[in-house]
């Protein structure tokens, strides 16, 4: 949620940060600006719409010259998509120039103040408010201008901050935002995630909350906003470029549907132990012994990863004989939870960012919680923040509807299940045979993207229907409820998912001559339960479009449409029957002339409540 980047170097700042947006556009689209001190000080270049729109404004109006400059993607939060709001914002005194992600939860009272001492604002910003303050403050120090501002505010922040008095200088800080600092050979390159950093070096670190960092070409000062120096832990980045790019791809989306056979044999990869039927998690060993005896299990996140924990909940009844429940994190965090001896919270989480998750994760440790993170960006704050936890392995996730992190996280949670389920009640055998299904997932999950023209040729049909139903039942109702989110969320078709029987109880009212109406109808335990709801919806006049298990004759006589899957042990069946879904989804989204990896008004990784 709105994409950061800073350089300090010795190379041209636009190109770069200008190629680092680009790389961060995922986190927000409405409006972009870049800003450059050099020779003649400080320019600053702001834009309505894509980062596109700022290049042409660029190369009508003329490059910036530097070599240090900050840039910004928005999505807004406080003040409509305009020009004044978009960032980079600056105050009206000292030359100080910051873009931020994040909200500034007391700008008001601050506004108001700095108001009464005769700043002039120019914009709805709560940004623009923070730009003030440090100037107010700033008495020739930018470092320390920062700290003392930042000691005022509350909320969530990452900041690039530079001044115009102070040209060779630049100053990032953050608290609930991320912000990941690279080091490079005489420059640095701060951002929002690494995507826009790995082009220029591999070294980095994620900057802590509290926590400032003071930039020049040839040092870098880290510090508390008290001032107290602090030692950061340089990590090595693994992501490499090619991950980050679309290749022969029309989307990230399709690339990243078509990467999950090889995305999940990367989770499954030394973790299978198929002998003795044991998953191995390194990354959750030293809690083994607690994991045996939880009592309880509540998972939080939000949106996919939401339908991946509700998924999680069948899989820790199912296997492993844990009371689990699910919970939305914006729920949890101010529901005053009850958390007993015994209780394992799991966080669910691709960014690892999500403010209500990790402000969820944070509820339940102060109330004495074991904390496990199943998160895909490593070294996130969230998995940070966490006890223990089990890493996705599916790589960078840039298309903003989620789709490889979505059967990540439901890998995950099936490895975790079969690693507490093992060792409480389930045999060498059962174990074993499910980890060798497991291993034939990826296998599988290609067998249906090979279906992917016929999917297309099927989406055509009913493309032009605003609203869709998908149903399913037991560990398939999340599917269904995935199914309908990512239709929505690209295509702006009106879906809801729901358990196929709660239909009965009100939406079939909706049900008219031709609505689609998706069903998940794989082989299963609830089969001839699901049969029935069919049935209904047929009498109904609705057009039913099934995903079945392939050599399923009967349905074909029921259904308008089928997508076939390969057998599956329904407990492993969603990684497998969501992908004609997500197949749908897209084309649905292409065929309507959709933006398909920037859809309106949404945002990757939502670091605001
Ligand atoms: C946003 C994204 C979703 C994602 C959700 C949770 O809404 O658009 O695709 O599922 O956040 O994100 P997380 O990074 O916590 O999985």
């Amino acid at each position: 949620m709105c994409g950061i980047v800073g350089y300090i170097g010795t190379k041209p700042a636009q190109q770069l940060l200008v190629e680092g947006l680009k790389r961060l556009e995922y986190r927000g689209y409405d409006s972009a600006g870049i800003a450059v001190i050099g020779q003649s000080g400080l320019s600053i270049t702001r834009a309505v719409g894509r980062v596109q729109s700022l290049e042409d404004k660029l190369e009508e109006t003329g490059s910036l010259e530097g070599t240090l400059g900050l840039a910004h993607t928005r999505w807004a939060t406080h003040g409509t998509v305009t020009q004044a709001n978009a960032h980079p914002q600056r105050d009206d005194t000292s030359g100080i120039c910051l873009v931020h992600n994040g909200i500034i939860e007391n700008y008001a009272a601050i506004k108001t103040y700095l108001e009464e001492k005769g700043h002039q604002f120019s914009s709805e910003t709560d940004t623009e408010v923070l730009a003030m303050l440090i100037g107010e403050l700033y008495e020739g120090d930018l470092e320390s201008a920062v700290q003392a501002a930042l000691r005022e505010v509350t909320g969530a922040y990452a900041i690039v901050v530079v001044c115009e008095q102070e040209p060779d200088v630049m100053i990032a800080a953050r608290k609930g935002s991320p912000l990941m600092i690279g080091i490079g050979s005489g420059e640095y390159i701060v951002a929002s995630d690494p995507s826009a950093i790995v082009a220029h070096t591999t070294q980095a670190f994620p900057l802590e909350n509290y926590n400032v960092v003071k930039l020049t070409r040839d040092h870098i000062r880290t510090s508390t906003i008290e001032n107290i120096e602090v030692t950061p832990r340089i990590m090595q980045l693994e992501m490499d470029l090619g991950q980050i790019e679309l290749g022969d791809y029309d989307h990230f989306m399709l690339k990243e549907i078509f990467e999950q056979p090889s995305a999940l044999s990367n989770t499954f990869r030394g973790r299978l132990d198929k002998k003795s039927g044991k998953v191995v998690l390194g990354g959750l060993d030293e809690f083994a012994k607690q994991l045996v005896k939880a009592k309880r299990v509540i998972i939080t996140a939000q949106g996919t990863a939401m339908h991946a924990a509700m998924i999680g909940e069948y899989l820790l009844e199912d296997l492993a004989k844990v009371p689990t429940e699910c919970e939305y994190a914006s729920e949890f965090r101010y529901r005053n939870p009850i958390i007993e001896d015994g209780t394992m919270v799991v966080a669910v989480s691709q960014s690892g960012e999500t403010a209500d998750t990790l402000a969820a994760l944070e509820e339940a440790k102060d109330r004495g919680a074991l904390s496990l993170g199943v998160i895909n960006v490593v070294g996130s704050t969230i998995a940070r923040e966490t006890d223990a936890g089990v890493y996705l392995r599916v790589g960078p996730e840039i298309g903003v509807a989620s789709t490889k992190a979505f059967t990540g996280q439901v890998a995950v949670l099936t490895l975790i299940s079969l690693f507490m389920a093992r060792r409480r009640f389930m045999s060498a055998e059962e174990s074993s045979a499910l980890l060798k299904q497991l291993e034939l997932v990826p296998d599988k999950i290609e067998r249906v993207l090979e279906t992917a023209d016929t999917i297309r040729t099927l989406t055509e049909k009913y493309v032009h229907r605003e609203n869709w139903l998908f149903l399913g039942r037991g560990y398939n109702y999340p599917t269904a409820m995935e199914g309908a989110l990512k239709l929505k969320e690209i295509s702006y078709i009106h879906a809801e998912g729901m358990p196929a029987a709660e239909m009965k109880h009100g939406p079939i009212a909706l049900i008219d001559k031709g609505m689609p109406v998706v069903f998940i109808a794989n082989r299963g335990a609830q089969y001839e339960k699901v049969m029935i709801n069919i049935e209904e919806v047929r009498s109904r006049g609705g057009h039913v479009i099934a995903v079945a298990t392939e050599g399923d004759t009967q349905i074909k006589s029921i259904a308008e449409d089928v997508m076939y899957v390969p057998d599956v042990p329904e407990a492993l069946s969603p990684m497998v029957t969501v992908i004609p879904l997500q197949l749908m989804a897209y084309h649905a989204a292409v065929l309507r002339g959709k933006d398909v990896d920037k859809p309106r008004n949404l945002a990757k990784s939502v670091t605001v409540e």
